[in-house]
């Protein structure tokens, strides 16, 4: 153990976040932070009580839909710690003070959206899925759907753990693009046509959190893409499908990739979708749902293009390009 000489600056291990610094150049990054403090909402202020008194005109079946639907949705809302984990590592790796700022409100505003599915769910079917007790086959293959798309969440989440030991930040946040992409589609549509008021209020407000969380990875994009190299921008590729893929389990049917699902998956997804319609809750049909998807890859298309990423083939929508293959591992994508 050598003597400390305290008369040199200390050497700080690495990666840490320690020390602390600041810088005030950045002013893309910084007007995008401004605008996420000023675009912040409270999900209490969405009148929930209004919410239950709905519920409590509607079916049992058609109840179990809406809270089915908000329980799908949550395996992608369960954000936070997703974010919370990009804060701590934009630290390490002491990116822009305003970057680090706007990372941190991401987080803030997914666990907002987790916070929305958490009492949607409460007002339609308080307890769901897990206090839930089905009274036929269908109300149990519900449950079950919801209880292994989370299964699939928890195998996300994993490969996300790991993918921070194999890509740079700037991939890694490059991967959020079309997730976030096609949330804001989502979420503009559903609440376009949702006939229940609250709830179209709860989807504006998200869509105008996804657009901007759009606009970061864009901006992630933009100012980092001249520092990537072929190989990165191959990885980007690879995980515009990969979130696709992940994805498209509530955004419009889950591809073979990836899925470990129960046989009966679609059959049962389809009909809770009907039952939700039935009662004034909005979902798009799979010709809306794949122009959505149409709509997010050409915008997303058109800006990696710019940089020299090429896009991935998506052969359900009929789309060709790029062919990659995209096993378990490669899960970082989120909405
Ligand atoms: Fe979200
Ligand atoms: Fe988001």
């Amino acid at each position: 153990m050598s003597e400390i000489d305290y008369s040199l600056d200390p050497v700080y291990p690495e990666p840490n976040v320690y020390p602390p610094r600041w810088n005030f150049d950045n002013e893309k990054a910084w007007q995008l932070y401004r605008r996420a403090k000023r675009e912040q909402w409270d999900e209490e202020d969405i009148n929930w009580d209004r919410v239950r008194e709905i519920a409590s005109g509607l079916d049992r079946k058609q109840r179990l839909a809406i809270a089915y639907w908000w329980s799908l949705l949550s395996n992608f809302d369960n954000a936070t710690p997703v974010f919370a984990h990009a804060v701590i590592k934009g630290f390490e790796h002491h990116l822009d003070t305003a970057v680090r700022g706007i990372l941190t409100t991401i987080t803030y505003d997914e666990n907002r959206h987790n916070m929305v599915c958490g009492l949607a769910i409460d007002s339609m079917m308080r307890g769901f899925p897990f206090q839930f007790k089905p009274q036929d086959d269908l109300e149990r293959k519900a449950m079950l759907n919801v209880e292994w798309t989370w299964y699939n969440g928890a195998r996300y989440w994993k490969a996300y753990l790991e993918a921070y030991k194999k890509y740079t930040l700037d991939v890694l946040f490059t991967s959020f693009m079309m997730g976030e992409a096609a949330a804001t589609t989502v979420f503009t549509t559903m609440s376009r046509g949702a006939k229940l008021e609250e709830f179209s209020k709860a989807f504006r407000n998200t869509a105008v959190d996804e657009t901007r969380h759009y606009a970061f990875t864009h901006l992630i994009m933009t100012q980092g893409a001249s520092r990537m190299n072929d190989e990165q921008k191959r990885l980007v590729t690879k995980q515009v499908r990969a979130g696709f893929v992940f994805l498209s389990l509530i955004t419009y049917r889950p591809p073979k990739e990836f899925w470990k699902l129960p046989p009966w998956f679609e059959e049962v997804n389809e009909r809770m979708e009907d039952l939700a319609r039935s009662a004034g809750f909005h979902i798009p049909d799979l010709k809306e749902k794949e122009e959505a998807w149409r709509t997010a890859v050409i915008r997303v298309g058109s800006t990696l293009a710019r940089y020299g990423v090429k896009m991935p083939s998506f052969p359900e929508l009929g789309i060709t390009g790029e062919e990659v293959e995209v096993s378990e591992e490669d899960f970082v994508p989120i909405f």
